[in-house]
């Protein structure tokens, strides 16, 4: 039987609900320890390469935040800002906006290749934009390397 019938009480019906959405979303919560026992090395590893080249290039801060916000901005963080054109298809990379004026793509996949070796299959592009995008913003706020 229906156990939202319309014998059973209203507030039932609806505490039960609350109930299976609360706990939904308490397994559909972000974590940022997600990679902690699938790639352990994955968080400590981004944040030293992002240290190394921010220090060196100030400008990657910016640019790396950037191209997370892009990636994000069409339908979601998903990594599409990645894709490379084809015979058929012509991504995000060299729409209007985005064609020559992002940067990075080349140090994200630089990171993606190593990541790969060490973990294969576990780390998507997407998290890796989001975690050098941060790691980038942190970097920068610990060296106060701008005003
Ligand atoms: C992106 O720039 C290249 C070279 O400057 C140009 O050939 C291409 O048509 C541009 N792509 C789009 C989608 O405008």
């Amino acid at each position: 039987m229906d156990s939202c019938s319309s014998k059973k009480p209203i507030t039932l019906c609806l505490g039960i609900f609350l109930f299976l959405f609360l706990v939904g979303m308490a397994y559909a919560q972000l974590s940022s320890n997600f990679y902690s026992s699938s790639c352990p090395n994955l968080l400590p590893t981004i944040r030293a390469v992002i240290d190394y080249i921010v220090s060196h290039d100030n400008r990657m801060m910016a640019s790396l935040l950037r191209l997370h916000f892009h990636d994000c901005f069409v339908n979601g963080c998903d990594a599409s800002i990645l894709l490379d054109d084809t015979e058929t298809f012509i991504g995000e990379k060299t729409a209007p906006p985005n064609n020559h004026s992002l940067r990075g793509y080349d140090l994200i996949d630089a990171i993606k290749s190593q990541v790969e070796s060490w973990c294969p299959g576990i780390v998507s592009c997407a998290d890796i934009l989001a975690i050098a995008a941060r790691d980038a913003v942190v970097t920068v706020k610990k060296k106060s390397l701008i005003i």
